[in-house]
């Protein structure tokens, strides 16, 4: 039996320590990224208290004179847009800058994409492999602000850990 979430509430590096220890264990010498993201999806939904949505949006090239656009991946919380063109909304701002975005107010953000009505607030970050974007890991939460600098940093080191495992 897997228990791979924190036995009491952590403060953000020691949580971030775990959740990235727990996720390196659970994709280790597995091939399938589906699988992988899946098992992350629910990590994140596990140790990050306040959350309504935690996945993944990967890269689908573009089709001929189109642009590249985000395809909906494995994710735990209500169903979601299935696919958002690079520089659209907060995902699609990841995508195409390959940087991270930290929003506060999803409603002061343009262009923001709404699936579900209570998101308040939104952490993406760009999962990169051999130096393209290849999914974004995405987090809603219906509180405002409830990201901080700490938890961009401590979801960039887990897009890094992915980068070969998705
Ligand atoms: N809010 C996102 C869309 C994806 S959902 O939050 C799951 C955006 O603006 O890109």
């Amino acid at each position: 039996m897997y228990d791979f979430k924190p036995a009491a509430p952590l403060p953000a590096q020691e949580l971030y320590r775990e959740l990235l220890a727990s996720a390196g264990a659970l994709t280790e010498g597995e091939p399938d990224g589906v699988a992988n993201m899946a098992n992350v999806a629910a990590l994140l939904w596990e140790f990050l208290p306040d959350l309504n949505w935690a996945g993944f949006y990967r890269v689908a090239p573009a089709k001929a004179g189109g642009v590249d656009e985000l395809v909906l991946g494995p994710f735990v919380g209500r169903p979601a847009c299935i696919r958002i063109p690079f520089g659209s909304g907060v995902c699609g701002a990841a995508a195409a800058s390959g940087a991270t975005q930290l929003v506060e107010d999803v409603h002061a953000f343009p262009g923001h994409i709404a699936c579900d009505a209570a998101s308040a607030s939104e952490l993406v970050v760009p999962v990169l492999h051999d130096g393209r974007v290849i999914a974004v890991i995405d987090l809603d939460s219906p509180t405002p602000a409830r990201f901080t600098e700490a938890d961009a940093k401590g979801v960039e080191a887990l897009a890094v850990l992915l980068s070969d495992r998705i």
